[in-house]
């Protein structure tokens, strides 16, 4: 159902006051006028500056009461037949006089044809009104009323000899894929700009708002596609995982009947690879990727944090199929049994977690994490994640790949360089990914420095020189490969 007509039905049986939580004023308003005209009543807006329009007042006669506490008691006193739509109102909640007219008017307009609307972009509800209150979430703009936006935006140009208005199916397909996650008036200056700098509709310009608008939210980062699977050495069951689900999120496998995948967890050493694979993951895909900064979701001021949360969620949902990505969520949702904040890391948690077992939206999450002694037991528990992988130092033959790799991503070819890949192999027991990478480049520069090519000598001496962090901390490492030895399935 839309959420439209949620609302018309929610007003219709006379629930007395709704909050739409939402960006978007022009959109609702425009909205709820069609709900007004539907069921003959009358729409008043309230804002700050401009007071109620139209007005109440009987007599123009200055009041005495702030203007929020005006505006509550002319609904107080209004005649049946209205819907009041108030912006700017939501900073007033925790006003103790504002909650005491709040639930009045609640008890009041249950029997009458009258409904009191708050409109804010973000939900603060004290918890004293909470049964007074429906929250109503009214998403972003879905690919119907895109197409409707982007056809009236052609309709209006199509007269510009300057301007190509013609898109295939696919382009159109394509634009409207990248609009969601917009709000309309972001869609309307997005093609505006297009337009402007491209004299067509073009995917690329939308695409770079959209990086701008999940800038903005500054908890969610937009990551283009960059690595690939083939920059990951080793790793065959996590590779072989991913193939065989790589066309999940096609509209053929959900006709097909097939739930697009939730996602993985990637525990393990640090330095094995697992931000790279949750990158390389997002690009085999073509999937777009939103990193979630797991430490900024905890604003100091008190709600922040699960309106982040949720916010977050719901841009990664507008967005989808993507790929969310918290890395090192330990970091975040370490201590979520600690009294320290009252319990604001536990409901964000607890948020998060029921969004992972319920969401329908195909966001595929990527988890990865260090420590497993930080991570809240109730996280690993079945149908949260499809699966859980532990990525262990690499064994030889994977030590080869990933020399390799590196040695190559500098354009020096093992085969023409006569580089022998496999004696540094085994003198790397214990080496991370991200340590025979460091091997890779620091020898590079010793040759560089000494002025010439690069040999095998270098390799072999930056080997030797390196400490690895698995000998550094042992102790650490055996006791997470024996956790991971009976929760989690090898990556390799
Ligand atoms: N299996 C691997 N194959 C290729 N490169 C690797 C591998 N593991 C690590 N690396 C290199 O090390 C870098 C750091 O690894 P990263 O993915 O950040 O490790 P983690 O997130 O597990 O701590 C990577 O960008 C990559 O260059
Ligand atoms: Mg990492």
């Amino acid at each position: 159902m839309s959420t439209p007509k949620e609302i018309e039905i929610l007003v219709r049986s006379k629930y007395p006051i709704l909050y739409i939580v939402s960006w978007e004023e022009r959109r609702i308003e425009s909205a709820l006028q069609t709900i007004a005209t539907d069921l003959k009543r009358t729409l008043h807006v309230w804002t700050l500056t401009q007071g109620m329009k139209p007005s109440l007042l009987q007599t123009e006669g200055r009041s005495t009461l702030s203007p929020e506490l005006e505006a509550l008691a002319q609904i107080y006193q209004a005649n049946e037949g209205t819907i009041f739509l108030l912006k700017d109102f939501h900073p007033y909640m925790k006003d103790p006089r504002v909650m005491r007219l709040l639930r009045d008017i609640a008890f009041k307009l249950r029997t009458r044809a009258q409904t009191l609307i708050i409109l804010g972009p973000t939900l603060n509800l004290p918890s004293d009104l909470e049964k007074d209150i429906t929250v109503v979430d009214f998403p972003l703009p879905d690919s119907d009323e895109i197409a409707t936006v982007l056809d009236t935006a052609i309709a209006q140009i199509k007269d510009n000899p300057k301007v190509d208005t013609t898109l295939t199916p696919i382009d159109r397909e394509a634009i409207i894929k990248s609009c969601q996650g917009l709000t309309l008036d972001e869609i309307e200056s997005v093609f505006a700009r297009s337009i402007v700098e491209t004299k067509k509709f073009d995917q690329t310009v939308v695409l770079e708002e959209k990086q701008q608008i999940i800038r903005k939210s500054g908890i969610l980062e937009y990551y283009p596609p960059i690595n690939s699977m083939a920059d990951v050495g080793g790793m065959k069951n996590i590779k072989e995982w991913l193939d065989q689900r790589s066309s999940s999120f096609t509209d053929k496998a959900k006709e097909f009947g097939i739930p697009a995948p939730k996602g993985v967890l990637l525990l393990g050493v640090q330095g094995c690879g697992k931000s790279l694979t949750a990158k390389a993951i997002a690009a085999s895909w073509k999937l777009p990727m939103l990193k979630l900064d797991v430490g900024r979701i905890f604003g100091s001021l008190v709600g922040q944090s699960e309106e982040n949360i949720r916010k977050a969620i719901s841009t990664a949902e507008s967005v989808a199929p993507c790929i969310l990505w918290a890395d090192e969520l330990e970091k975040g949702f370490a201590g979520t049994s600690s009294a320290g904040d009252s319990g604001t890391t536990a409901r964000v948690f607890a948020t998060f977690l029921t969004w992972m077992q319920d969401k329908t939206a195909p966001v595929f999450l990527i988890a990865t994490a260090n420590d497993v002694s930080a991570l809240p037991p109730e996280l690993l528990r079945k149908g949260r994640f499809d699966e859980i992988f532990f990525i262990d130092l690499p064994e030889l033959k994977e030590r080869e790949q990933i020399f390799e790799i590196h040695l190559k991503k500098r354009h020096r070819d093992p085969k023409a360089f006569k580089l022998k890949i496999k004696p540094l192999a085994e003198k790397t027991d214990g080496f991370s990914g991200a340590e025979i990478e460091t091997v890779v480049i620091a020898s590079l520069q010793r040759a560089f420095h000494e002025n010439r090519d690069l040999i095998q000598e270098d390799l072999v001496k930056e080997v030797e020189a390196c400490v690895p962090l698995s000998v550094m901390m042992k102790e650490d490492m055996e006791a997470l490969r024996e956790w991971a030895h009976l929760r989690a399935r090898p990556a390799s």
